[in-house]
């Protein structure tokens, strides 16, 4: 079944540890059943999230993560097909948002918008290279 890739933002709403982690218990066990994997990047003013897997699965994902009342102003920023995937091992892995991601006030005016396609996926390629804060599989 073909892959597709999709990484959306958003901005997360009531965003304490016990919520995170309530997400990702039902993202990773929602996730194991749907073959999906993927990564989630999270601080108070931004989730940036990476989902991929057979296109159906990960689109129904999506419909239901875009209905969330648990963030806001969900956006899909690449939506795209792939033969390989990048976190293959993860159901769905966690990071905090590193230092050389965007700043606040980066985010807070546009740059998950206006970077292309290419910058948002490299954000997630030099993820892969840091440690991850917990694994799941
Ligand atoms: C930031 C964020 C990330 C999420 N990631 C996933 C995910 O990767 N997979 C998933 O199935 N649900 C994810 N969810 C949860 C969905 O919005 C939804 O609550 C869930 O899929 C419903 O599953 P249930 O019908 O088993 O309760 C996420 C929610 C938020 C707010």
């Amino acid at each position: 079944m073909a892959m597709i890739q999709l990484i959306y933002a958003s901005r997360p709403f009531g965003f304490d540890e016990a919520t995170l982690s309530g997400i990702l218990f039902t993202a990773r066990a929602n996730n194991t059943r749907d073959a999906i994997t993927g990564a989630l990047i999270c601080r108070a003013d931004l989730y940036l999230q990476l989902l991929e897997g057979p296109e159906s699965e990960v689109g129904a994902a999506y419909e239901r993560i875009e209905q969330d009342d648990r963030h806001l102003e969900v956006r899909c920023l690449v939506r795209s097909a792939i033969d390989t995937r990048m976190f293959g091992a993860w159901a769905m892995r966690s990071d905090p948002a590193q230092s050389w991601m965007w700043t606040r006030k980066q985010v807070e005016n546009g740059a998950p918008e206006q970077a292309t396609a290419e910058e948002v996926v490299g954000i997630f390629s030099r993820l892969i290279n840091e440690t991850p804060v917990q694994s799941d599989s």
